[in-house]
């Protein structure tokens, strides 16, 4: 069995989808893995230290790593490379079948099963393997990291001899993985945190963190989960009562952390480009949400936005800032997931389609779209 890692074929990734820790516990079971050299560069792996893990290095796409029976990757993979891979091949990364279904389409003509793992079921059973939880908890943290950087005040209260400075007011929109990480590191610095979700369940999470929890607290607000424990697309009279509260709320806060998602949609807008108006200049935002249309109206994917002297941030992917822990966290759950198709005996395949998380994340097999999101109905 043979697994292999390239270099991300998004120039702005910095992540790797295997670390040397996690190719050291597959070959000492047994499994040969190919890295291509340098692929770990930016999260500070180095070759020698792939090498040390029992890991062959290689400077190219050789035919050896084109007949591997499994390719792991952070995003898509090259198409020209998935042209050439071994049509029975496994691919493991993040697919993004949501933001572009017909490239989706075009991926599985090469024929090989391809496995999306940011699909990955929210059950227990599954959340070593849990991409999302574990990209976006870093997210969370380095936004406020990275506003609080870009914020011209301090964020706790001081009391000097010289006069008081006041502690900043952060305010998170959006209280699933990122945003409760966004809390407690808001916290931690001294702020005063606020926070708002759709989700009734996030508000004892809010006030067990120490901030308090802002909402339109009516009837749709106490059935606004999925089953899955996701949020629902809310009803448009709910969105405007929330925009209402969140309009007062928002002209008195410093910074702004956005991080509100519904799986397969676009993100919600929950900041107009009036409401930055209302807010003071020197007052910073940052929206999680870019890389699915955004939280901000005016926010702009992968580039910083000045309007009336507010800062919004619109880094596409926090988590690729902090490369290092990224990478580790998502080899990990990568390499949970190769432990559930991998028969740890034999090292052979053994996959059970049967099986939910299987069928959670595999989107396509023999050149065929397979998941329950492309079946008509859905
Ligand atoms: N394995 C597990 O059991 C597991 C792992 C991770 C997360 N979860 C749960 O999954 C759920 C979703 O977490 P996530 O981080 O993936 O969420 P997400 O990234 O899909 O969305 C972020 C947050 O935005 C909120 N949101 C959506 N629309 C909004 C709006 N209009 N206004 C304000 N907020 C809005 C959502 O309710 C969610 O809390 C949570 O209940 C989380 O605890 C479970």
């Amino acid at each position: 069995m043979q697994i292999s890692v390239l270099t991300e074929h998004d120039k702005l990734e910095t992540r790797v989808a295997l670390s040397p820790d996690t190719v050291k516990k597959l070959v000492s079971n047994g499994l040969n893995v190919i890295i291509q050299s340098g692929c770990g560069q930016q999260s500070n792996y180095s070759d020698q230290q792939y090498e040390n893990a029992g890991a062959t290095v290689t400077r190219t796409i050789s035919d050896k790593v084109l007949s591997s029976d499994i390719l792991v990757t952070v995003k898509r993979p090259d198409d020209k490379v998935l042209a050439k891979l071994s049509k029975s091949a496994i691919v493991i990364g993040q697919m993004d079948p949501y933001v572009n279904p017909a490239e989706m389409e075009e991926y599985t003509k090469y024929g090989h099963q391809l496995f999306s793992m940011e699909l990955m079921p929210r059950i227990t059973r599954a959340q070593s393997m849990d991409v999302l939880s574990s990209q976006s908890n870093l997210a969370g943290y380095k936004a406020v990291i990275d506003s609080t950087a870009e914020y011209k005040k301090a964020i706790p209260m001081m009391m000097t001899a010289a006069g008081t400075i006041a502690p900043a007011k952060i305010f998170i929109m959006g209280v699933g993985v990122a945003g409760l990480q966004a809390i407690a590191t808001a916290r931690r610095l001294g702020g005063i945190v606020t926070a708002t979700d759709v989700r009734p369940a996030t508000k004892e999470q809010v006030e067990s963190l120490g901030a308090k929890f802002i909402a339109v607290e009516d009837e749709e607000f106490k059935a606004a989960e999925t089953a899955a424990g996701y949020a629902k697309e809310m009803s448009k009279e709910y969105q405007e009562k929330q925009t209402q509260l969140v309009s007062d709320h928002i002209k008195n806060q410093d910074i702004v952390i956005t991080t509100a998602l519904i799986p397969g949609r676009k993100a919600p807008i929950l900041i107009s480009k009036k409401m930055v108006e209302t807010m003071k200049e020197g007052s910073v935002i940052a929206d999680l949400a870019t890389e699915r249309g955004g939280n901000v109206e005016i926010a702009q994917p992968g580039k910083n936005v000045m309007h009336n002297g507010v800062t919004i941030l619109g880094t596409e992917n926090f988590a690729r800032l902090l490369p290092t822990d990224a990478s580790n966290l998502y080899a990990q759950n990568v390499m949970k997931f190769l432990d559930e198709i991998i028969d740890n005996e034999t090292q052979q395949l053994s996959i059970n389609y049967d099986d939910e998380i299987i069928k959670g994340i595999l989107i396509s097999r023999g050149g065929k779209l397979v998941h329950p999101m492309y079946q008509k109905g859905d």
